[in-house]
């Protein structure tokens, strides 16, 4: 998937990993960036045009792809994670990371793979997470929405295949952003985790797996899973 010269949208584009996203792709030659936010003025990044967008409302996405029309990339990156337990967490705080994490990318798509489709070519970078491949207490609920946004690429490119479309998942562990801020484990730095990223989707890897944790927990994968617990995750982060 080649950066330069492309159009390209960003969902949660306005802090953390979407912000780093919107300005390397800027950096690396796309000719246009949208910077989609719920809040749109809090998009302070130079050179991009900040768009409204709340991802979990799919006639507002409608309204976006209209306006955007003939985009190249669309990075899925807007995520929500409430730290609710399945247990006995708050309902409304498991759905809503689902209709962030799965519906709002999801929505993404359906909007956006039709004008690829025609165009004969585009890319999809959807941001999942380690958090799919292991339990972990109090990521439990956001793990499985980032578990359905992997099995969404996974059947995306089964369907998109042959249409020049490009199906791109991200896997990452801890990363320092507002999402991870208080939570004492390593993180990665988000402009070196982005360049790899956008370098392993400029290479069209399917899976990227931008980190150490990720490479460790995607070869485990066929282990037992209890090797992936509370106590053993920060041995794979960093
Ligand atoms: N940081 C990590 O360690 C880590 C690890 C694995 C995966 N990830 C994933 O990486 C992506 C970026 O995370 P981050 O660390 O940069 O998180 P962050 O700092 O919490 O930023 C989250 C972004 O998503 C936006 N967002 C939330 N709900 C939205 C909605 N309904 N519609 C549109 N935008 C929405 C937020 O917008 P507002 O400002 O309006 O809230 C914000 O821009 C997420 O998909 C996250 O799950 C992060």
């Amino acid at each position: 998937m080649n950066i330069d010269k492309s159009i390209a949208i960003v969902t949660g584009a306005n802090r953390g990993l979407g912000r780093q996203f919107a300005a390397q792709l800027l950096e690396r030659g796309a000719s246009k960036v949208y910077a989609a936010a719920r809040r749109p003025e809090t998009v302070d990044l130079p050179g991009v045009e900040a768009i409204r967008l709340d991802v979990t409302d799919q006639d507002q996405v409608d309204a976006v792809a209209r306006r955007v029309g003939e985009a190249d990339i669309v990075v899925n990156n807007a995520g929500f994670s409430s730290f609710a337990r399945l247990v006995d967490g708050d309902m409304d705080d498991i759905r809503q990371e689902i209709e962030v994490n799965y519906f709002g990318a999801l929505h993404m798509v359906r909007a956006f793979a039709p004008i690829m489709r025609k165009r004969g070519h585009g890319g999809f970078l959807n941001v999942s997470s380690v958090m799919a491949w292991l339990g972990y207490e109090h990521s439990n609920s956001y793990g499985a929405s980032k578990a359905a946004n992997w099995a969404m690429s996974n059947g995306l490119r089964e369907e998109l295949a042959g249409t020049g479309i490009q199906i791109s998942s991200l896997f990452l562990g801890s990363t320092d952003t507002d999402m991870m801020a208080g939570i004492d484990v390593p993180k990665n730095r988000p402009e070196e985790l982005v360049a790899t990223a956008l370098d392993q989707f400029e290479n069209g890897v399917n899976e990227i797996l931008a980190d150490d944790a990720a490479i460790a927990l995607k070869a485990g994968l066929s282990e037992d899973r209890g090797r992936f617990t509370a106590s053993s995750y920060p041995e794979h982060v960093a």
